[in-house]
């Protein structure tokens, strides 16, 4: 099966699967607020993390390109979304169109069609610095994605075997690139070592993809004969990989896995995250019923962010990252077995 015949099927099977909400969000409670003390009209939802100003903390998430002209479409729709609401876009990665270029434009028209955002290359953690090099010129991005993904490849029937030497190629494109690298998983969370193994090479901002929402694994044992049932639900859910990575380094975290609603994204902020990737939801909801749809998803979003910002007494992402909140169940059993103080979400004020 070629590359891009692969691109179609896995935005076929990503939509096949209707995405629940996630149990672990769940496990997180704000502890209400009767004086929030501030207006709807206080609150901001602009934010930094590293060097990238973001004018939402939401952004749209590496999916696709490389498939000719389908994902030529899907990716200039969503480069028009991304310039109307103001959000940040990774590209899926451009490996396709570096070894065939005529793919190259199934990527370049991001670039054209939101001339002035903030746009992501992405690309696996085979690639060479010349091909990360390649990937930012292309779309001339402000950063760039390097994405983990080492249960999908095992579950792929044509994918990769050999996952030694990513980190030394990681540390070689931060020391030859100049802008900033994000290290992303694809849905399956990264532990705290994992994290605390990136930013010492110099890596920029994590990506966690937690596990809970579009699942690699479920979607390549489609495309096998033969499937490996035991990558289903594999992986570190979002809201505990958050934690886990923030206990490493609290502004470099970003993350996605499994968002559908503003609660889950003031869950995710207030927990430690720093920006909120969505695919599979944005995908389906731009598929199934268009740009307009996808539009006032995200305006309604932002909308319902901002009342329960003001419910908290949050005026901006830095002060919901002081909300107090409880974290129980299943996330604060795993927390805790992996020795994480979770007491110090509950302690904490909004100044
Ligand atoms: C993805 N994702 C992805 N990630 C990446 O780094 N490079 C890629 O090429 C792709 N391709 C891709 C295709 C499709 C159809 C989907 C739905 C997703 C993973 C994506 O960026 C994200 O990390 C996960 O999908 C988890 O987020 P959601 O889907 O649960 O919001």
């Amino acid at each position: 099966m070629s590359r891009s015949e692969r691109k179609w099927d896995h935005i076929r099977f990503a939509l096949q699967k209707r995405q629940n909400s996630l149990p672990f969000f769940d496990d997180i409670k704000f502890i209400h607020q009767s004086l929030p003390d501030i207006s709807v009209s206080d609150v901001r939802l602009d934010h930094k993390i590293g060097e990238l100003s973001l004018s939402s903390p939401i952004f749209i998430n590496a999916m696709t390109g490389g498939g000719g002209e389908k994902t030529y479409q899907i990716n200039k729709e969503l480069a028009m979304v991304a310039s109307h609401m103001g959000l940040a876009m990774a590209v899926g990665s451009q490996m396709s169109a570096l070894k065939d270029k005529s793919e190259r434009f199934t990527y370049e028209i991001v670039r054209k069609e939101n001339p002035k955002g903030i746009l992501i290359a992405n690309l696996g953690s085979e690639a060479t610095v010349e091909n990360a090099k390649a990937a930012i010129d292309m779309i001339e991005a402000n950063a760039l994605q390097i994405h983990l993904n080492v249960i999908q490849e095992l579950t792929m029937p044509e994918g990769d075997r050999d996952f030694s030497g990513a980190l030394k190629r990681i540390e070689t494109i931060v020391e030859h690139v100049d802008v900033p690298v994000i290290v992303k998983e694809v849905g399956f969370g990264m532990a705290k070592e994992t994290v605390q193994s990136l930013i010492s090479v110099g890596v920029a901002a994590v990506d966690v993809g937690g596990a809970g929402g579009t699942d690699f694994a479920e979607i390549e044992n489609k495309r096998r004969e033969k499937a490996l049932p035991f990558f289903h639900q594999w992986g570190i859910p979002t809201p505990v990989s958050i934690i886990e990575a923030s206990t490493i380094h609290q502004s470099s975290i970003m993350c996605s896995g499994g968002f559908l609603s503003a609660s889950d994204i003031a869950k995710g902020l207030a927990i430690g995250a720093n920006a909120i990737g969505f695919a599979g939801h944005f995908l389906r909801i731009l598929v199934e019923n268009g740009i307009e749809s996808l539009e006032n998803e995200v305006e309604s979003l932002h909308y319902e962010l901002k009342l329960i910002m003001t419910a908290l007494g949050a005026k901006s992402i830095s002060d919901l990252q002081s909300a107090p909140l409880i974290i129980s169940g299943e996330t604060y059993h795993w927390l805790s077995q992996r020795d994480i103080d979770t007491k110090h979400y509950s302690q904490r004020s909004i100044k």
